[in-house]
Parts: structure tokens; sequence; C-alpha cells
């Protein structure tokens, strides 16, 4: 809570909000950041002995949270336009939901902090890492920084 805010609400734009994401999403992380799967340097040891029921408990929590949307860079509406196109260009809503609201193993990312979504994509993009989802990885070969960016902008300020 002292890092991913009380009601999973962070208000740290480098730290993801966890509140609204689904349970099986936020599971699954748990769990792969538990068994070393999924490398997390901040978390790391944290989960350390954590037992699946408390994992469960824990991500029944934070799903079940309502997401705020996070405070940052005010809108820039032609950054938006192209964020929209590039996330039509990747198909970025057949699996995270034309809302951008995700499902199952899939997390939200409609109103995510934006500096945590653009740190995101290019892990994504440039070392994925043992336990992420190749598929993801795939989606976001080939783009640019700047068009990163503004699928960041863009989904950040999804509502
Ligand atoms: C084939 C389904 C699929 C497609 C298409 C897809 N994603 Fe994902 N995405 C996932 C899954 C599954 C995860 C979680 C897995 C993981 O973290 O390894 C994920 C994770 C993410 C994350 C990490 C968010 C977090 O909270 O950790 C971001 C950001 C993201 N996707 C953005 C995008 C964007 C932008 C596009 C379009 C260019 C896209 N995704 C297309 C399935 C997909």
């Amino acid at each position: 809570m002292a890092c991913h805010g009380a009601q999973g609400n962070s208000a740290d734009p480098n730290i993801p909000s966890l509140a609204g994401q689904p349970r099986l999403f936020i599971e699954n992380q748990l769990v792969l950041i538990r068994e070393g799967l999924r490398d997390v340097p901040a978390m790391k040891g944290l989960l350390d002995g954590v037992p699946d029921a408390e994992i469960v408990a824990m991500a029944g929590y934070f799903a079940a949270q309502k997401p705020l949307p996070a405070a940052g860079r005010p809108v820039d509406a032609a950054a938006v336009e192209r964020g929209k196109a590039l996330a039509a260009r990747g198909l970025c809503g057949s699996c995270h939901l034309p809302d951008y609201s995700g499902r199952q193993q899939i997390p939200r990312l409609a109103g995510q902090h934006e500096a945590f979504l653009l740190a995101s994509m290019k892990q994504f993009r440039d070392h994925p890492g043992p336990g992420r989802d190749t598929i993801m990885a795939a989606s976001l070969y080939g783009f640019k920084d700047a068009e990163l960016a503004d699928l960041a902008h863009y989904l950040a300020h999804f509502r």
C-alpha cells in the first residue's frame, strides 16, 4: 500500500495502480514475481513465502477497488489522436478490450500512469525477459519511442 496506494491508486507515476485490475492478472503477476520468474527489482523478496491464499486475497482486494484516473500531463489532443491510431494499428483493444479495462490475465491500461505505461512498453519491446507474455511483446515490435509515448499518453487519458 505504501507504494501502490492504500486503495490501489498509486501516487507515484512510476508505480502502477492496481485498483480495478483484473483479479487473475494480479494473481498471475504476484505468483510470477514470488517464484522469481518475473524480475521486478523493487519487489524482490517482498513476496517470499507468501501463501497462494494470501495472494488470491490481495488480488481480490485490489481488483475490487475503484480505479481513479491518474493525474499527469495535461491532455495533448494531437498526441491522443496519434495514440488512438497506433492502438488501432497494434490491435491493442483485441486483448485489452476496446475500453482498455483488461480481462482475465490481461491488464487494465485505461487511466494507468503514463510514465509507467511508457516504461513498461519499452521493456516489452526491448527486453521482455522471462515470464512476460510473448504475443504482447511482439505487438510492440517495430514501434518507435515517440510512438510508444503517444500510446502511453492516449491510454493514460482514456476514460
Ligand atoms: C495478444 C494479446 C495482447 C495484445 C494484442 C496486446 N497486449 Fe498488452 N498485454 C497482454 C498481456 C497478456 C499482458 C500481461 C502479461 C505480462 O505482463 O507479461 C499485457 C501487458 C501490457 C502492458 C503492461 C501493463 C501493466 O500494468 O503491467 C502494457 C502497457 C500493454 N500490455 C500495452 C499494450 C499495447 C499498447 C498494445 C497494442 C500495441 C497491446 N498491449 C497489445 C496482451 C496483449
